[in-house]
């Protein structure tokens, strides 16, 4: 009982809940304590991480959340088309981790298959030997309804959050093969979980994703590599700015008298996914705001 208290008060007065750094440079907690953090920190040590539309929202807060967590060695390649952006996060994380991340940013259209043949090719060799993958950038255009949908919409929805995501799934799976292990992460959507009165396309391309997504588990039973889908509902990003054509105000109205998730929300959960011990497939996740019980079952405030 002594004990028990001793330990009790050591944990609430050392790193109980501190980052990975803080608990490496304490003995005391090193003897007393192995907390959520310090075991994820651990095992994403070494770790090459391959995150798709890291340039903003859920991707970019993704990459950031992974070198949170650990610090002392990772290695982070991050895609998307706007290249400045990139280079901007890469500079932020640096800044704000050191040198332990090394952080590599990488122009690439998903939707773009020869851009996507060519990208593994020219991977540095330190950058090649992917171990987590996630598959998050995707996009939404307009609201419109069938037959008023436009056939160029159709085909970016399509190729960017479905096709790109398997075309890269089956170029990274060969390495997790060989090693018979790795990790894929596909950002789908309550809207692959429920269709949507303007959201038809939207919604096909996400159930694609989950489909393909519990496929490909059922595929790799007899390995190691795990297959994980991350579902959020309502997250504030440029997700809505996207869907309007970069109208703001049309963006805005989508979040009024609500409290959207914020990228950062989902990003934990990822990162909680990929530093769960191998045997842990954390396969399904659906994440709500809390006014959120469904895509279209919304309480705002003052309606
Ligand atoms: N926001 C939500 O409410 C919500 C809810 C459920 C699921 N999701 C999903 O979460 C994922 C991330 O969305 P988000 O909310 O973070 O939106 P976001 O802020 O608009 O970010 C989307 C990311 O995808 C990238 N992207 C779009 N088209 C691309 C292409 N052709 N090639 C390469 N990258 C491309 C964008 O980068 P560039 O423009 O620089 O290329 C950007 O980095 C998407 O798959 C989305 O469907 C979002």
């Amino acid at each position: 009982m002594i004990l028990r208290n001793t330990i009790r008060t050591l944990r609430a007065t050392t790193s109980f809940y501190t980052s990975p750094r803080t608990y490496f440079s304490n003995p005391i907690s090193n003897i007393f304590t192995r907390n959520l953090s310090t075991a994820v920190s651990k095992r994403l040590n070494g770790k090459t991480v391959l995150i798709t539309g890291a340039s903003s929202g859920i991707g970019r807060s993704t990459a950031v959340e992974f070198a949170r967590q650990s610090p002392e060695s990772l290695k982070i390649i991050i895609t998307a088309r706007r290249e400045e952006r990139l280079n901007e996060l890469a500079k932020e994380i640096k800044k704000e981790v050191g040198e332990g991340v090394k952080v590599f940013p990488v122009k690439l259209d998903v939707s773009n298959t020869a851009e996507m043949d060519a990208f593994m090719k020219k991977l540095p060799d330190e950058f090649r030997d992917v171990d987590i993958l996630v598959n998050n950038a995707g996009l939404v255009k307009g609201i419109a309804r069938a037959p008023h949908i436009s056939p160029a919409d159709i085909t970016t929805m399509f190729t960017t959050n479905t096709l790109s995501l398997i075309h890269l799934t089956q170029t990274i799976l060969p390495t997790f093969l060989s090693k018979n292990s790795g990790t894929i992460i596909n950002i789908g959507s309550i809207a692959g979980r429920e269709g949507y009165p303007g959201g038809s396309i939207y919604c096909a391309t996400k159930a694609a994703v989950k489909t393909f997504t519990d496929a490909l588990r059922k595929e790799l039973i007899a390995t190691k590599v795990r297959v994980i889908c991350v579902d959020p509902g309502q997250v504030e990003s440029e997700f809505s700015v996207v869907r309007f054509g970069g109208d703001k105000e049309k963006a805005d109205k989508v979040y009024e008298g609500c409290e959207p998730l914020t990228p950062e929300d989902v990003a934990e959960v990822v990162v909680f996914a990929a530093g769960r011990r191998e045997n842990v497939v954390v396969a399904d996740t659906l994440i709500f705001p809390n006014h959120q019980a469904a895509a279209t079952v919304m309480h705002r405030k003052n309606s």
